[in-house]
């Protein structure tokens, strides 16, 4: 897959809205402003494919990129656990984001992008009980290491690669930057495996 041909295909609010059900799509979830936006632009080497913001809740509908042909794609979720959006709104959007995971049939794989500095939150195992229920592979990005030193990011990387024993077979983890594009081979070579029939 050509990441950098990426273009815009749509915006949905619910899972009722999204594109058809067919082919092979791989979705960026985790807390707002983990900095899942930037790793799809940083993905594709396109400035503003995907809208970032240091507003944490920037992106309030799933919005769907075509790798090279509208069968491949890679689709990036809202951030949950945004504290300044009403109770009310933040379970309904868990009921779509549950049902999404739950239901769309092609999605490979979920990428969980979490700062490096605060990995594994109460919203990120909230997640990852998701995945397990419906046996859906993980793969973590510890993102903005650009933030720590070598060995204090290698030692997140252990350690959470460590509490993650467990869950072998679903779940793989990397340290990324959008900032120095540190890990975008390791994840261009995951999404590839899951984008590929
Ligand atoms: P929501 O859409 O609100 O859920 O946020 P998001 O997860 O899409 O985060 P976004 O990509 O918009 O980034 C949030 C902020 O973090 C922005 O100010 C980014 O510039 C910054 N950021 C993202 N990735 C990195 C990184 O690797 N390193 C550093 N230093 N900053 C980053
Ligand atoms: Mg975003």
């Amino acid at each position: 897959h050509h990441f950098p041909s990426a273009t815009f295909l749509t915006s949905a609010p619910k899972l009722a809205d999204c594109p058809a059900d067919t082919g092979l799509e791989v979705a960026f979830a985790g807390r707002s402003n983990a900095g899942k936006s930037s790793a799809i632009n940083t993905l594709t080497r396109q400035k503003a494919l995907a809208r970032t913001s240091r507003t944490p809740g920037r992106t309030q509908l799933i919005n769907f990129f075509t790798v090279g042909d509208p069968m491949y794609r890679l689709v990036d979720l809202p951030g949950y656990g945004f504290a300044k959006v009403p109770e009310a709104v933040r379970r309904e959007w868990q009921k779509h984001l549950a049902q999404y995971l739950r239901e769309r049939r092609s999605l490979q794989g979920t990428v969980l992008v979490m700062d490096v500095r605060h990995p594994l939150t109460e919203f990120d195992q909230m997640m990852m009980g998701w995945a397990d229920e419906n046996d859906m592979p993980l793969h973590i990005l510890l993102t903005k290491a650009d933030k720590l030193k070598r060995g204090a990011a290698m030692g997140v990387l252990s350690k959470v690669r460590h509490q993650l024993k467990e869950w072998e077979d679903l779940v793989s983890v990397q340290l990324f930057s959008s900032h120095d594009r540190q890990g975008v081979e390791a994840l261009n070579e995951r999404l590839c495996q899951w984008l590929t029939p």
